[in-house]
């Protein structure tokens, strides 16, 4: 009797052992980099977990960072696939050869401007969505410290504005880089970076992500955010008093990327996320997720709450340049030899 019971108890166990190792590894498994908001990512892995049965482990960070990791990690890559953050930093891997060739499926069911990061990068990458830049802040703090309201980038560099301006720094973020190649666009190098040296004695911090600095704007710890509109949108949703302005020199605007990292060991799993991440069901998700960036498939209608892009005036940001790795690491490198140290 004893015996015949441990038998049965020691079957049990193994067979208990087994089966959520056995169910997990069915599905699959799938590391992935995620860098737009947080609130987006988490809700995009649990959809995806649920419509598949595939495992996600993620982590979000923004997107200068994340290509830094792929990059250090060419040698033996941890992740599988680099999903959202601004395209520059995803065309910059394509070229340095980080990310892998998919064409996937779903490609004819984006918008044109998808299409061709994914034409431009040989398929190494495609857009996601897509999102205007500017500022934002709320208006009555900005009246009860008597500054005016900022319409144009020439207005932050003014004297009254000193300490009173947040930007994130554009190596780790995608934000500021696409802000830096923005006004290089608008004016020219000299110009822009005469401005950038005239901007910094406002800036209070250079943050980490993109939209820490609406974050902190919406929270009444600085005047003015610069960041994505789309980000500014979120802070008007969840409540906050903020307000999104176009800039009235123009502004440049991402195409938000997805990449497939080169040497992905769970290439299957990253197939199928990437399918499913350009789909309608997962793009739906962006309302859900308080995202109000363009999608890039076309079925899907971006929330009224979004930024217009027909009523912005985009200037016509040259991808293939900016997103190229030279341009990327020379206007970095320039930006930390004439603005970063700068006193204040
Ligand atoms: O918060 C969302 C978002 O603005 C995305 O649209 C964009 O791709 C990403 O953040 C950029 O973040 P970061 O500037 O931190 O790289």
């Amino acid at each position: 009797m004893k015996g015949r019971f441990h038998l049965a108890g020691t079957a049990a166990l193994i067979a208990a052992a087994m089966m959520p190792t056995t169910q997990a590894g069915a599905a699959g498994k799938l590391t992935l980099y995620c860098s737009p908001q947080i609130e987006w990512c988490q809700l995009v892995i649990e959809e995806f977990q649920k419509a598949t049965g595939i495992e996600v482990a993620m982590t979000r960070k923004s997107s200068g960072e994340t290509f830094a990791q792929v990059k250090a990690e060419k040698d033996n890559p941890k992740g599988d696939v680099w999903w959202g953050g601004t395209g520059d930093p995803h065309l910059q891997a394509a070229e340095e050869g980080l990310t892998l060739e998919y064409k996937s499926p779903m490609l004819e069911k984006l918008h044109p401007w998808a299409r061709q990061q994914a034409e431009q990068a040989k398929y190494r990458t495609v857009g996601v969505y897509m999102g205007a830049l500017g500022f934002g802040y709320d208006p009555a703090f900005l009246a009860k410290k008597k500054l005016s309201e900022p319409k144009c980038w020439a207005d932050l560099t003014k004297p009254e504005y000193k300490g009173e301006v947040q930007i994130a720094n554009p190596h780790s973020s995608g934000t500021s880089y696409t802000t830096l190649a923005t006004l290089v666009q608008i004016w020219g190098e000299a110009k822009a970076f005469d401005y950038l040296k005239a901007l910094h004695k406002n800036i209070n911090q250079y943050t980490k992500s993109g939209s820490a600095p609406i974050k902190a704007a919406a929270h009444g710890e600085t005047a003015i955010g610069i960041t994505f509109l789309h980000d500014v949108v979120t802070q008007a949703v969840e409540g906050f008093p903020v307000k999104a302005v176009a800039p009235c020199e123009g502004t440049g605007f991402e195409i938000g990327s997805m990449s497939i990292i080169k040497g992905a060991r769970n290439l299957e799993s990253a197939k199928k996320f990437y399918d499913w991440a350009l789909g309608p069901e997962s793009q739906k998700l962006m309302t859900k997720a308080k995202a109000y960036q363009v999608p890039s498939n076309a079925s899907v209608t971006p929330p009224p709450q979004a930024p217009k892009m027909e009523q912005i005036k985009l200037i016509n940001y040259d991808f293939a340049k900016y997103g190229s790795s030279e341009e990327r690491k020379r206007l970095l490198a320039k930006w930390d030899a004439e603005v970063k140290d700068l006193p204040r």
